[in-house]
């Protein structure tokens, strides 16, 4: 069967990225959480990443200003509720008392880790030349953890309009050492 045209406003769903994100900042002493997909590696060590989010959305500002973040990754346990924090603004509610959300001090940046989620990576901005065109931000992730207890944490992969693939079966192959 030949191939039939695509619409293009639906190719992000085609590149389903990496798993969905929580990004937590802190702006003058005020903690706030958003939902977060696009992102994507750039390098192993240090660890760089780059990640999108829109000047439309109460976080832009505060990582702007901050310079800072920490990507908190949940598992499909927390699905719920990461689509709730991702359909809400903390321009006026806090999203950690609304949607019980548990907090925890990070060692290198103000805003929190979320206790709920399996990893945590504490994240400095070092660059923001792509902000103004096109709201992405390139983070070093300055510390890391992890919940060793928590065996093969099953992400979530958002497809957009609410679809997720789920994490699911883990095959290993023969590769080159890093
Ligand atoms: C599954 C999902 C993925 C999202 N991915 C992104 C993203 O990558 N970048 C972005 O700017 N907004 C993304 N959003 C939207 C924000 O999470 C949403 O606008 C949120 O309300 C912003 O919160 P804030 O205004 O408190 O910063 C996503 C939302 C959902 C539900």
């Amino acid at each position: 069967m030949p191939k039939k045209n695509f619409p293009l406003s639906k190719v992000y769903q085609l590149l389903e990225p990496g798993p969905v994100l929580m990004l937590t900042t802190s702006l003058k002493g005020e903690a706030n959480v958003m939902t977060m997909s696009w992102h994507m590696m750039i390098d192993f060590t240090p660890p760089i990443l780059a990640c999108v989010v829109s000047d439309q959305n109460y976080s832009f500002n505060a990582l702007k200003k901050t310079k800072e973040c920490v990507l908190n990754i949940p598992t499909v346990e927390l699905a719920k509720k990461v689509v709730e924090v991702g359909n809400t603004s903390g321009s006026k509610v806090n999203k950690f008392e609304k949607f019980h959300l548990a907090e925890e001090p990070a060692s290198k940046v103000k805003a929190p880790l979320l206790t709920e989620c399996y990893a945590s990576l504490e994240c400095k901005v070092i660059d923001m030349k792509m902000a103004a065109k096109y709201n992405m931000f390139i983070l070093e992730v300055v510390k890391a953890w992890t919940r060793p207890a928590k065996k093969a944490p099953r992400t979530i992969h958002h497809c957009g309009n609410g679809v997720f693939v789920v994490d699911g079966d883990v095959i290993k192959l023969p590769s080159k050492k890093k």
